[in-house]
């Protein structure tokens, strides 16, 4: 690879969209930490010509501990709270130091600083793990911009290193909707495949069926009767996991077993095995690189689907997934958040929450937006919709069969 010099604009977002493709272009294809930090400390050294330092310091136990870096020799070694690294480790947020002699503790490295930028590297679920650390020779040189476009831009840089790749795969994992085109391998399938089927069961029972589409037509037709999503069409794999309340029924009725017919509880069960194995089909899908979208338009059009997958009675498909490569605009596309901890889990018993509290649970969802403005458009997209409804009076035909005890 050579370096293909780049001239910055002054104005900040055009100046920011232009930093982010170059980190990305220069770290994208390395998986080796200290190479991603090495050129990524590089290229913002170009960007901003008046840093006289810019680099990384990572977090080993109670330290932050020198990592690749373009300037003079620094500081190797910065203890938790200590200057304006770690400051921004202990108070867990960005510092924009606008004169360095006004910031008590600041660590001197070079006599020429003035103003000084400290952004938190941070593992997917949140958690730091080192720093980006800017020195500027020029007063007040980083703004409120800078630190939004530098935050935006340091999630780039996380490879993981030294965390526990399981839960790094399931906080990292996204929906993918757009494919390379490049085929899902045979391998790959099986490997998924197996995964679900390894995925914990009720009893052992397996209460699915999966229905590998391989059937361009019958892909396409799935493509129009979920709700005209046309990226389905264009996956490698999918799969649809039937909740089957039927095998076993007909396994005891075939046994002389004399068995009830199957209820709404059994549906319940079976639909529940369902999430659980595509769970773990997406998760073995994320580990080789693989991006995954769960459909759950396909439990709409009840008389469409029974005739195109031929289901019998008490087979219900509870999730599709649809699977391929990710394109790279994908792989960079920001997860979006998830609700804190505090809304989500309550202690012992169901809380209900008041206005005030749901509102702050999902401030983070409404971003930028006002929310009311947000929460209106939210609510007439995804539940007053025309595919949400079909979605209940499909789920009502579909029960119909479901009459247990007779
Ligand atoms: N000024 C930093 C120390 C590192 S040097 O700037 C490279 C601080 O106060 O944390």
């Amino acid at each position: 690879m050579s370096y293909i010099e780049v001239q910055y604009p002054a104005e900040k977002a055009a100046f920011y969209k232009l930093l982010k493709e170059q980190a990305a272009l220069y770290t994208g294809e390395e998986s080796a930490q200290t190479a991603v930090l090495a050129n990524a400390a590089s290229v913002l050294a170009q960007a901003f010509p008046e840093a006289n330092w810019v680099g990384f310091y990572l977090i080993e136990g109670e330290e932050l501990v020198l990592g690749p870096f373009q300037g003079k020799p620094a500081v190797s070694r910065i203890g938790y709270g200590k200057g304006v690294c770690g400051t921004a480790w202990r108070e867990d947020r960005s510092q924009v130091v606008e004169e360095v002699s006004c910031f008590a503790g600041h660590i001197a490295c070079d006599c020429n600083t003035h103003s000084e930028i400290v952004i938190p590297l941070r593992r997917a679920d949140g958690r730091m793990w080192g720093v980006l650390d800017m020195d500027s020779v020029l007063p007040g040189h980083f703004t409120e911009a800078d630190r939004a476009g530098l935050e935006d831009i340091v999630p780039l840089l996380d490879r993981g290193e030294g965390e526990n790749p399981v839960l790094r795969a399931l906080h990292e994992r996204k929906s993918v909707r757009t494919y390379t085109g490049e085929p899902v391998t045979g391998a790959e399938k099986e490997a998924i495949l197996a995964a679900a089927c390894a995925a914990p069961t009720a009893g052992n029972q397996q209460l699915y069926t999966i229905l590998d589409i391989t059937d361009q037509a019958v892909k396409d037709a799935l493509a129009v009767s979920c709700d005209n999503q046309p990226f389905i069409a264009k996956a490698s794999a999918v799969f649809v996991f039937c909740a089957d309340c039927q095998k076993w029924y007909d396994a005891f009725r075939s046994g002389g077993c004399d068995p009830r017919l199957p209820g709404a509880g059994d549906l319940m069960l079976a639909v529940t095995d369902c999430a659980i194995a595509a769970q773990n089909a997406v998760t073995a899908a994320e580990s080789l690189g693989l991006g995954s979208c769960y459909i759950g338009d396909i439990m709409e059009r009840c008389e469409v689907h029974r005739e195109l997958l031929h289901l019998p009675d008490y087979v219900f498909p509870a999730v599709m997934l649809v699977i391929g490569r990710p394109t790279r605009q994908q792989r960079e596309r920001p997860k979006p958040r998830r609700c804190a901890l505090e809304h989500i889990v309550h202690e012992n018993a169901y809380r209900v929450m008041d206005g005030g509290e749901l509102r702050e649970m999902l401030a983070c969802q409404a971003g930028e937006r006002p929310y009311e403005e947000w929460l209106a458009a939210f609510c007439a997209r995804k539940y007053q919709s025309d595919f949400s409804r079909e979605m209940t009076r499909s789920v009502e035909a579909y029960l119909k069969a479901f009459g247990g005890e007779r």
